[in-house]
């Protein structure tokens, strides 16, 4: 994770790139730094514990001048946060900075190396180890920072995205990737570097996606220029990217995460913009179209994903299975990635993420590819690591989601794998046509649907006083619900910390239930779907065990009304596209409770937003 930025031209360099650190600031939290030349060639270094404003703080009284710059918001791996830890590292010699995303395995070895050679160590990290080898290999070699850092980066085994600034050449940054993202965005006259578009945006659309292994060569006045390890110089591929600003700001809202929960009716309709025509009752996904052979001849799928894009992927299991009659398995990408799985060329493989950046996931996928799957991704983020990766794919088109907790990608994520297997189940003719017909025109309504189920927001936040007591939750659905249970869960652990399971309702006789207690909420999804009666018996038995139950039931329920501690009603929908709904009272849950403990909702502990760590 981390978040890295980059600047060199005619401007300040230190606004843009603390502006720039900020709109990072998602991809980790725990500390700061900036590095930056001055006119009086002096390579500043300013680091510290906390977050881009600690850094802020920090810097008042320093020398920030300088049109040329590095900058970094880290996420721990090696070494704890600590103002020593964070990035930039010098070179013992005090005349390199670099800033890093990634990890450097091979980093003890290199360590021990150096050591010998008497370069002394400042920091636990394994960053500071790649900037003590390029000066190595540059003193040593009477190399230029190119050379140096190919062969440099030639010793390295790991993952990194790094940008390097040299003391004595104030109009050059050079910076690489391999397995981390980095993007260059190219302005008039300048040159801006980052791992995701988010912070050009503002000054150019104009970007290129470094590959793997590839090295940027960013000079004043200069043409960009792209060559590998072994100094092959390759064409740069120049985009455009469209992001709204506005997409990257609070809007009012007091959180991100507020404010994406909010978006949700609008990201669906964007979802299905151009792909669900109502009218002609058809939905359209030009990957489909485009591969429609593969697609269709697939013994099996596979969904990998990891975290909240995992749920979704068993609800698409749930969707596809029952439409297209194709069995589907889903795995956590961490652990097929390190398995040898059986995979062979019939096999379609579904990856889901929402930054397109996920380590597991985008290792998952090359596994995949290497043994001849063909691989489809669903992803959020326009031009990320995985789209690029994979065969073909849909992009869920909510919009930049920025707080760490995943809420309209999750939302996205189901909306495109019901389009998906509502494509493939009218080609495969698993559907009848009424039940086909039915499903299309209730998407249709979801959005209007979820705008009704906003309206519960604040219901749910006097709700969430109540419960801010609990040290535990349980969450229990059964069906398409049974993951809505799961990611429920998540969401309460990840922002507001208290401990919280999900279980299939059912289960919860053979284990759980020995945790239920007068204090236990029991958040129970009990539509009027499916499974209704046998959820009736499993809030029974939580009731006889004195659990305190909140129920998510369907508008107009007077059954559970009598047994249940309190219940959220929602808008009557077909039990296949029940997640679209009641994922959101349990994401407005977990934020009002987070909201009423104080916690840091955009920015929980611990976590980052893009994992691109192992
Ligand atoms: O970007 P991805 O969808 O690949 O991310 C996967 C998980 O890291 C992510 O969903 C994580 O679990 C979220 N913090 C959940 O809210």
């Amino acid at each position: 994770m981390c978040g890295i930025v980059g600047y060199i031209g005619n401007k300040e360099a230190y606004p843009i790139l603390i502006k720039g650190l900020k709109r990072l600031e998602y991809r980790g939290y725990d500390s700061a730094g900036v590095a930056l030349i001055s006119k009086e060639h002096q390579l500043n270094v300013y680091k510290t514990k906390g977050r881009v404003s600690d850094l802020e703080s920090f810097v008042t009284q320093k020398d920030i001048s300088g049109n040329i710059g590095i900058a970094h918001t880290r996420w721990a791996t090696h070494g704890e946060p600590c103002s020593i830890n964070a990035h930039p590292h010098y070179s013992t010699s005090e005349t390199l900075a670099l800033i890093h995303n990634g990890i450097i395995e091979n980093y003890a070895v290199l360590k021990e190396k150096l050591q010998a050679k008497g370069y002394l160590f400042k920091s636990s990290t394994d960053t500071e180890v790649l900037v003590q080898l390029i000066e190595y290999i540059k003193t040593t070699n009477h190399f230029d920072l190119l050379s140096a850092v190919q062969l440099a980066l030639g010793e390295v085994i790991g993952a990194y995205a790094i940008a390097v600034l040299e003391k004595d050449h104030p109009n050059e940054i050079i910076a690489a990737r391999k397995s981390s993202p980095l993007v260059i965005g190219i302005g008039e006259d300048e040159f801006f570097l980052a791992s995701d578009a988010t912070p050009i945006v503002e000054y150019t659309d104009r970007v290129v996606y470094l590959e793997d292994e590839e090295i940027a060569v960013i000079r004043r006045d200069e043409e960009l220029k792209v060559v590998n390890l072994s100094n092959v110089e390759t064409i740069p591929a120049v985009i455009r990217v469209k992001l709204n600003l506005g997409q990257l700001e609070k809007g009012g809202y007091p959180h991100f995460m507020l404010k994406e929960i909010f978006e949700q009716p609008g990201c669906i309709t964007d979802c299905m913009r151009g792909r669900i025509n109502l009218d002609k009752n058809n939905v359209v996904l030009s990957a489909v179209i485009d591969h429609k052979e593969k697609l269709l001849r697939a013994k099996r799928f596979i969904i990998v994903a990891c975290g909240t894009s995992w749920h979704a992927a068993l609800i698409g299991k749930h969707l596809i299975e029952s439409f297209c009659r194709i069995p589907v398995e889903v795995e956590y990408a961490s652990e097929f990635r390190y398995r040898d799985p059986v995979i062979d060329a019939d096999d379609v493989v579904i990856a889901i993420s929402q930054s397109g950046e996920t380590a597991d996931t985008l290792a998952a996928v090359e596994l995949a590819k290497s043994r001849g799957a063909f691989i489809y991704g669903i992803c959020n983020a326009i031009g990320s690591s995985i789209p690029r990766a994979t065969h073909t794919g849909s992009y869920i088109h909510v919009g930049p989601e920025i707080g760490v907790a995943s809420t309209k990608a999750f939302t996205g994520q189901v909306t495109v794998l019901t389009m998906l297997a509502l494509t493939l189940a009218r080609e495969k003719q698993t559907l009848s046509e009424p039940a086909f017909l039915a499903i299309l025109q209730e998407l249709g309504n979801i959005p209007a649907k979820m705008k009704e189920v906003m309206a519960l927001n604040d219901q749910i936040a006097e709700l969430a006083k109540i419960f801010t007591y609990a040290h535990n939750f349980i969450y229990l659905g059964r069906g398409y619900s049974y993951p809505v249970a799961l990611e429920g869960a998540l969401k309460l652990k990840e922002i507001s910390y208290i401990h919280a399971e999900g279980y299939p309702a059912a289960e919860m006789k053979h284990g759980p239930i020995a945790l239920i207690d007068a204090k236990m909420p029991v958040v129970v999804i009990a539509t009027h779907n499916g499974l209704y009666e046998k959820v009736i018996s499993n809030i029974q038995e939580i009731k006889a065990r004195k659990g305190k139950v909140i129920a998510i039931v369907t508008k107009g329920d007077t059954i559970i009304r009598q047994i249940a501690d309190c219940c959220i009603e929602l808008p009557e929908t077909l039990e296949c596209l029940d997640s679209l709904l009641t994922t959101i009272p349990l994401q407005l849950l977990a934020y009002h409770i987070a909201v009423c403990k104080g916690m840091d909702v955009d920015q929980p502990r611990n976590l980052a937003k893009s994992v691109t760590v192992e």
